[in-house]
């Protein structure tokens, strides 16, 4: 065995450069599952065939090889290499069966990957190196083979036994007490498909026709007790399944299809073939246990996941640097799914906010990396916000470029050539090249190049008199990111349009910036004019114009793009929040107040606006979060930042008080629940007045939101009157906070609820309050859902506390990545990623946040946190 490699010492990276294919094909893997919690034995019978010299390395962690065995020959310790991280056999003949035996523990597997156990149900995920911890394996994408999967589990604690595929048989075993069953998936697949689940569940049952007219019966599989629960779920997974076949032409191709959920689980949800696994925080809701946003998200994950079947399982990557290949894709198609069920504006305001707010910091901060990265560590870390939500506008860019029907030509082309394979990202642009005679060499730059490119709009002449001729010209740049200090220039769509007084003046028109500087002539306009540039956020990048506080107040009036309607209200909302915040550093009394008046009538005027719907107010009304105002600034101290932005809260809140109020009632509850867009609209809309109001602090809204509680009948409007009472502070915080643990102790989910408003409270105790918590009775550091509420809402929603002056939010925070990473290294690297902000910070918050990071680094963690410290350290 090779020893550990010294602590500290940074292991060498993976390289996309590096690729080699394998020099094996399996033409067939026979996989025998003997289940035992604490002694699970796996046969493996590999067939294969050699493509080229060289030998054999089969990857495996954490498991105990028991025996070796070659065209049914005993192998000796000596007729192999074993390693700390691999078997490696040499001088293999052409074509040879390989079995092997290995043992794991799956009881013992903190770290949630391989074969696991939640709530005493054998689960497994193996994205992306997950199965070397079930048996030795080729465990790279480009490997793809037939699995036939037998396992064998006590009938009475194991009564399903599930896998990817169709059941071919199953019965007793010999010794009466257990069964077993025989599960064949007939298409080629990687190992980081497989699953495999055993237990007790409950079933919700459905079937879907598809487009050729097969009946493919649904099954989701849960707890004893949630069925119910589960009917969300399933019904966005019928939408789903027709969205695909009427949007891309993709049809299901296995007999059957199910979903599993799961209580522990280090991600969101899994796409395994045939047999999706679920955290269950994404698939279980109903009325009372679940707000609209996790209906939301349920209803895009599930889509997510089932898409997955073409992008990302019949066509799969070649190796990890192509992940966007699949998660960009799949993502641009939920959010066109979610865009379709849900209405497209509104759809594309939040796509943007997320994009904005997660992976603008990323791609302007020390992690910075391309849609396709170069190099890794730990590719866990890399399923990041620019592969998935950058990637995911790069999708939307080319379809923007190509329009729709090319765009349709060129994802069929890719479909139908690239069927069966492990394919790359030239692949797959090259289809739409070939599908529609374009050139996109240039646009391959935005995979690789990091960094948000500033696109710049300046214009000849004042454009609030008449103009004729007028120049516009359309400049961008991209700063150096870390290891890419040079960058070119990318295709950047540009869709704008002129708008006057009383709407708009001219069409809207899509520019193509391929060069650094491009100019554009307006016709002539006998008034004044205001550009509304970035329609629907056509590009992802950052926008500087001349626009001035009367454009932005124009456009949200005037300009028909729902997109542009609202970032003008954001932009007038930065500009005051970071007014603002300078102010409060400075001690100056800042001078905002014709602004501010302007700003809030034109919000009034949205409010009242009929042709607008109530998402879009809601939208309209949300002024930007902390970690958005925090990329604006430079040398900032996020509490003012906070403050700030609680500041134009409050300012809209008083200003707007009447209106507010009015609405709020206008707005309420009209009877029988239901989760449709328009329903959450409502709901939205109505929650947004009374954060707004409650702002102010005042008697009255404390009591329009302790009524609230006690007589919600969903959870949307119970947590919002929830979190409403703890931003008004007092003593009724802690009574609600009680009962409101008491009423739902017994759900886990909701009590997830309840600690994530646990770590965003400013608890008057400061941190040790949260300390505290993690003492909590029903707190447990092994569940991932539950740190994440606990630890990660305070890391990522408690500026107060977390950036705590004396540091104390960081020294608690560090030890509680350090515990986690004893067990669980994936979710502890991504916990510490609430670090990467800090060259943001003022000094002192900097020089505290680098001493955190030094003290990770030589506290001997785990690769996966190695690599995101001293990243986000850097040099
Ligand atoms: N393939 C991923 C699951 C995954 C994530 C595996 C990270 C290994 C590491 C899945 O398709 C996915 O993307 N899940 C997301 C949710 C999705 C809707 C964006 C997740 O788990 O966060
Ligand atoms: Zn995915």
């Amino acid at each position: 065995m090779r020893p550990d490699p010294l602590p500290g010492t940074a292991p060498a990276p993976t390289r996309l450069a590096d690729y080699t294919p394998p020099n094996f094909k399996i033409n067939s893997v026979d996989l025998d599952f003997d289940l035992k919690p604490k002694g699970t034995r796996v046969k493996s019978k590999l067939a294969l065939t050699r493509v080229s010299g060289g030998d054999l390395h089969l990857d495996g962690e954490d498991i105990d090889l028991k025996s070796v065995k070659l065209d049914g020959k005993s192998l000796k310790r000596a007729d192999y290499t074993l390693t700390q991280t691999q078997l490696i056999l040499t001088d293999l003949p052409d074509e040879c069966v390989l079995e092997i035996e290995t043992t794991c523990n799956p009881a013992d597997n903190s770290k949630l990957m391989g074969l696991y156990l939640s709530g005493g149900r054998f689960c497994t995920q193996c994205e992306a190196e997950g199965f070397r911890r079930i048996t030795y394996y080729p465990d790279r994408p480009d490997v793809l083979s037939v699995f036939t999967v037998r396992m064998k589990a006590p009938k009475d604690k194991y009564p399903y036994l599930l896998s990817n595929g169709n059941m071919v048989e199953s019965g007793d075993s010999e010794d009466g007490k257990s069964h077993y069953a025989v599960w064949e998936d007939p298409f080629r697949k990687p190992a980081y498909l497989f699953a495999l689940v055993a237990g007790e569940f409950d079933t919700l049952e459905d079937s879907f026709t598809t487009m050729s007219g097969r009946d493919i019966p649904l099954t989701i599989y849960v707890d004893p007790g949630d069925a119910p629960r589960a009917d969300y779920a399933l019904d966005s997974l019928k939408r789903a399944m027709k969205w695909d076949e009427d949007t891309f032409g993709r049809e299901y191709d296995l007999e059957r299809f199910m979903v599993v959920a799961v209580r522990d689980f280090n991600f969101g949800a899994m796409e395994n073939k045939g047999l999706n696994i679920f955290n269950s925080s994404l698939l279980l809701a109903d009325a009372e246990t679940a707000t609209d946003m996790n209906f939301e998200r349920i209803e895009s994950v599930v889509a997510h996941e089932y898409f997955h079947n073409w992008t990302g399982n019949r066509i799969t990557c070649r190796d990890w640097f192509q992940l966007c290949l699949k998660e960009g894709f799949t993502v641009f198609r939920d959010q066109e799914f979610s865009a379709d069920q849900r209405g497209a504006d509104v759809q594309r305001i939040k796509d943007v906010s997320a994009l904005r707010g997660r992976q603008f910091p990323e791609d302007a901060g020390p992690l910075a990396h391309p849609v396709r990265p170069t190099e890794y560590m730990k590719i866990d870390n890399f399923y990041t916000a620019t592969i998935y939500e950058k990637g995911a506008e790069l999708i939307r860019m080319l379809k923007t470029i190509l329009g729709p029907e090319n765009f349709r030509k060129g994802s069929d082309l890719y479909f139908e050539m690239l069927d069966g394979t492990a394919a790359t990202i030239e692949q797959f642009i090259e289809c739409f090249e070939q599908a529609t005679g374009e050139d996109l060499s240039q646009f391959m730059r935005w995979y690789e190049q990091a960094g948000t490119p500033e696109l710049s709009v300046t214009v000849d002449e004042s454009l609030t008199t008449p103009v004729q001729g007028t120049r516009i010209t359309f400049s961008q740049r991209t700063k150096p990111t870390p290891g890419q200090s040079e960058k070119t220039p990318v295709v950047l769509p540009i869709k704008w349009q002129a708008i006057g007084e009383n709407g708009p003046l001219s069409e809207p028109q899509m520019t193509v910036l391929t060069t650094e500087e491009n100019t554009v002539s307006l016709p002539r306009f006998d008034e004044a004019v205001s550009l509304s540039v970035l329609q629907d956020f056509s590009a992802p990048v950052i926008l500087n114009s001349q626009q001035t506080s009367k454009d932005q107040l124009r456009l949200m009036a005037q300009d028909p793009n729902a997109f542009n309607r609202w970032e003008a209200g954001q932009t007038l909302a930065r500009k005051l929040i970071g007014t603002q915040a300078l102010a409060l550093e400075s001690g100056e009394i800042p001078q905002t107040d014709d602004a501010l008046r302007e700003y809030c009538e034109a919000l009034r005027n949205t409010l009242h606006d009929d042709k607008f719907d109530n998402n879009f107010k809601a939208l309209t009304l949300s002024t930007p979060g902390t970690a958005e105002i925090l990329q604006s600034l430079d040398q900032a101290d996020p509490i003012a930042a906070y403050l700030a932005g609680d500041w134009l809260s409050r300012a809209v809140g008083n200003r707007l008080r009447g209106d507010l109020l009015q609405r709020y009632h206008d707005l309420s509850d009209d009877g029988e629940f239901s989760p449709d867009a328009e329903s959450a609209g409502r709901r939205a809309l109505r929650n947004r007045c009374l954060s707004l109001l409650a702002s102010g602090r005042d008697a009255v809204t404390a009591g329009l939101a302790t009524e609230q509680l006690g007589t919600a009948t969903n959870m949307t409007d119970e947590l919002a009157a929830l979190i409403t009472l703890t931003k008004l502070g007092g003593k009724r915080v802690n009574t609600s906070m009680e009962k409101f643990y008491d009423k739902w102790k017994s759900n886990p989910l909701v009590i997830d609820k309840w600690f994530s408003v646990q770590g965003m409270r400013n608890h008057v105790e400061g941190v040790s309050a949260i300390k505290e918590l993690t003492e909590h009775e029903v707190y447990d550091a092994r569940n991932p859902n539950r740190v994440r509420a606990l630890i990660g809402s305070f890391a990522m929603a408690n500026p107060n506390l977390f950036h705590a002056p004396d540091g104390s939010g960081y020294d608690f925070f560090t030890d509680q990545v350090l515990d986690m990473d004893r067990r669980n290294p994936q979710v502890a690297a991504r916990l510490l990623g609430a670090y990467e902000i800090w060259r943001k910070l003022d000094d002192r918050r900097q020089t505290q946040i680098k001493d955190q990071l030094k003290t990770v680094i030589a506290s001997n963690p785990s690769k996966n946190v190695l690599e995101i410290a001293t990243k986000t350290l850097g040099n």
